[in-house]
């Protein structure tokens, strides 16, 4: 393995998500087995204590992927010559907190990180946020690096499609690789719209499959759009290992491609497309290739549809808007 190890920095990576994320980064599952990776952690200065910790662990799985581990607490050093960088320190919501809650006490994270990837990340750096609320958090730190292309931002609403794929298979006896072109559109929130109107199992419309437009509506969405406060509820605290799968998941396929006949959904700056105002990270069905995406054109939006895009673009318009009158973009 002669190649130049590709720089990943974590921030949040002595939390929850990081316990699961940097081990499967650090394996290969990004990169795969012939690709050396060097992490660069950042997290707050009481928190480098435990992160060491992490780091000892990290020695001890003697990952022949690994090539080198970076951490600190000054965003500047830590996102020197990163090639992607994975958004994941935030505050988490707790019981009974609403997401707009948070957009106060996460903007100013976003608003400096922002600017530090502006000033120090390599030339072809890509930006995944998982940190919420990550649609208006990427939001902020893209308004805040105005030299990097608006294109390598994004939010994960990745955990939201797969949870969309699990409950799909789960009703109809699918396997989970018989589904494909699942959409979420919209907010990582309860207002987000998973659609499967588009979707296909074993290339047979999915909406025709389960033929039950009630399950869809009074069922589906709502398990699927309120799956992180359902597991916050069980857990007492929000998901982590699923979070962090669908972090490599989403950034394994913007940088190396989506699968052909599929498409995955991606939080990116609009276009206008599908009516969603230019601007907003919204989510979308996108197809990926090579740190490219592309927003898939053409589908049919009816009604039912529009009213549920409509109203989480909404939702996303408000943050923007009390983001804005915080000073943060
Ligand atoms: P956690 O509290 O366990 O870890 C967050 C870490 O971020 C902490 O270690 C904290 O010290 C660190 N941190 C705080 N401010 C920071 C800063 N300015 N720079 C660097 N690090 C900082 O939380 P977690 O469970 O790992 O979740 C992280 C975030 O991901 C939360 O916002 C959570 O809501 C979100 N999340 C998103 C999704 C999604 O699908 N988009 C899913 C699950 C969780
Ligand atoms: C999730 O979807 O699990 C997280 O975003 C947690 C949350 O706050 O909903």
């Amino acid at each position: 393995m002669s190649k130049t190890p590709v720089k990943v920095a974590v921030t949040g990576a002595a939390g929850q998500i990081g316990y699961s994320l940097l081990f499967r980064i650090a394996s290969g599952a990004l990169f795969g087995p012939d690709t050396p990776v060097e992490l660069r952690l950042l997290e707050i200065t009481p928190a480098l204590g435990a992160l060491e910790g992490v780091v000892m662990e990290l020695d001890d799985c003697a990952f022949p992927t690994l090539a080198g581990v970076e951490i600190g607490d000054d965003a500047n050093t830590i996102f020197d010559g990163a090639n992607l960088a994975l958004l994941v320190g935030a505050r988490p919501r707790t019981k009974g907190m609403e997401r707009g809650d948070l957009l106060e006490a996460n903007g100013a994270i976003f608003t400096g990180q922002g600017k530090a990837l502006n000033d120090n990340a390599a030339d072809d750096i890509r930006i995944g946020v998982t940190g919420n609320p990550a649609n208006t958090n990427a939001l902020i730190a893209m308004t805040n690096a105005p030299d990097i292309p608006r294109e390598r931002f994004s939010a994960l609403t990745r955990l939201d499609h797969n949870r969309a794929i699990s409950q799909l298979a789960a009703k109809t006896g699918a396997s989970v690789t018989d589904i494909t072109k699942m959409t979420i559109w919209g907010n990582h929130s309860a207002t987000q719209y998973p659609d499967i109107f588009h979707a296909e199992i074993a290339g047979k419309n999915a909406a025709e499959v389960v033929g039950d437009q009630s399950w869809i509506e009074n069922d589906f969405i709502p398990t699927v759009a309120k799956r992180g406060a359902a597991i916050i509820e069980a857990r007492g605290s929000s998901s982590a290992a699923s979070a962090a799968s669908a972090t490599i998941d989403a950034a394994r396929d913007w940088l190396t491609g989506s699968k052909k006949d599929d498409w995955v959904s991606m939080a990116v700056v609009s276009d206008g497309s599908y009516g969603v105002p230019e601007g907003l990270i919204s989510s979308f069905p996108v197809t990926t290739s090579g740190g490219s995406w592309e927003i898939v054109q053409g589908l049919e939006i009816d009604d039912f549809s529009r009213t549920k895009i409509d109203a989480s673009t909404a939702e996303l318009a408000e943050e923007r808007d009390a983001v804005k009158e915080l000073g943060l973009i």
